[in-house]
């Protein structure tokens, strides 16, 4: 049992009240379900896409990810809340996806059965169904799992065992999935963003595959994005073992050059140097090998590729963002790709909160002529 598991287990007994002394009124914990109770649903023969997911994957077009916001700790928590402003904005602005990355790993119980914390499950009902009353695409995403992948918990963050982190994972989207079945067809689910660490290669494939068996069983046909490991890096799409199911959309993320989208972020370490500019032949070959490679993918599996998060960090110069932006959405959409750009009003921001309004260049780099 590593120190993070020993943390875990004295936080659960404070959490449920356990003193350790006879006679305590606690009902014990539920033994953590096995995983195998879940079985994968079948790679190896994957279809290729359906006309319905190949539509519903078109119907994204040009998006945006509402990004830190449900995704932090808890809502707020870095500064920014889901808001009809937000969402009035983005839609009066043209996008026609908004990506909704949301961390239910926090807003969930640590024993089994795993319940999701009803009112945050009403809360991110509530800005679904605006979203999409609203006329959007919305991509559900499971966002932040932080022990999914090895990582260490968040400020805030209360983990479990280590025994229970797969199978949590899988138990939370058969809740997802079952509150959001009748959902209109323009929700799409995305299982995980950027499976990383622990997750990589095979283990993630098995994984994802038991998520889709689960949900399957509330949404026969819903589309389903699913994406490669090493933080949906487009060169791990040949590890990726497609399950047999034909109403799947593909996901990318695509932050090259990082030198230049990720200078002066204070959440890489060591944080890199600041005064990169863009967008120089060989930086544009660099952004654009993905997207090809990607590109080839799609034409051999027969699924489709969203392009769900690019962008540049606001350490960089204003109009190397903008280069950058139109740069990345002319070659996505070239190649086909519908595409979320990171991210609407933090640090990436397409949005100034605090002035209310696009920052104008920006916006028009991905949605002018
Ligand atoms: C992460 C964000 C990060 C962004 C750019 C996203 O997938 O969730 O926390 O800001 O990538 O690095």
């Amino acid at each position: 049992m590593s120190f993070r598991d020993l943390c875990a287990c004295a936080l659960l007994l404070v959490a449920c009240g356990g003193n350790g002394n006879a006679g305590s009124t606690t009902p014990a914990p539920q033994p953590i379900p096995d995983i195998n109770t879940f079985p994968p649903v079948p790679s190896g023969a994957p279809p290729g896409a359906s006309a319905a997911a190949a539509t519903t994957a078109a119907a994204i077009g040009r998006g945006v990810n509402f990004g830190n916001m449900l995704e932090a700790p808890t809502e707020g928590a870095w500064g920014l809340s889901v808001s009809d402003e937000f969402i009035d904005s983005a839609r009066v602005a043209g996008f026609s996806a908004i990506r909704l990355p949301v961390r239910w790993s926090n807003h969930a119980s640590a024993d089994p059965p795993y319940t999701i914390d009803a009112s945050f499950m009403a809360r991110v009902e509530m800005v679904v169904d605006k979203l999409l009353a609203e006329g959007f695409v919305v991509v559900l995403d499971m966002h932040h799992y932080r022990q999914l992948d090895g990582d260490a918990l968040d400020q805030g963050e209360l983990g479990v065992p280590a025994a229970a982190v797969d199978v949590r994972f899988v138990m939370l989207w058969n809740q997802i999935a079952t509150e959001f079945r009748a959902r209109d067809p323009r929700l799409i689910f995305e299982l995980y963003n950027e499976p990383h660490g622990r997750l990589n290669g095979a283990p993630w494939n098995v994984l994802a595959a038991r998520a889709l068996g689960v949900v399957r069983k509330t949404n026969p046909d819903r589309a389903i994005i699913i994406g490669p490991t090493h933080w949906n890096s487009a060169s791990d799409l040949r590890l990726l073992a497609m399950p047999n199911d034909a109403n799947l959309i593909v996901t990318i993320h695509d932050y090259s050059p990082f030198s230049f989208t990720h200078q002066g972020a204070e959440w890489i370490t060591p944080i890199m140097p600041v005064g990169v500019s863009c967008c120089s032949p060989s930086q544009v070959t660099e952004m654009t090998t993905p997207l090809d490679s990607a590109k080839a993918w799609a034409t051999a599996t027969r699924y489709p590729v969203f392009l769900g998060e690019f962008g540049a960090y606001n350490k960089a110069d204003s109009a190397s963002r903008v280069t950058f932006n139109r740069t990345m959405r002319d070659a996505a959409e070239s190649r086909g790709m519908t595409w979320a750009y990171w991210e609407f009003a933090a640090g990436f921001g397409v949005y100034d909160p605090v002035a209310h309004n696009f920052r104008t260049a920006l916006l028009a780099s991905l949605l002018g002529r």
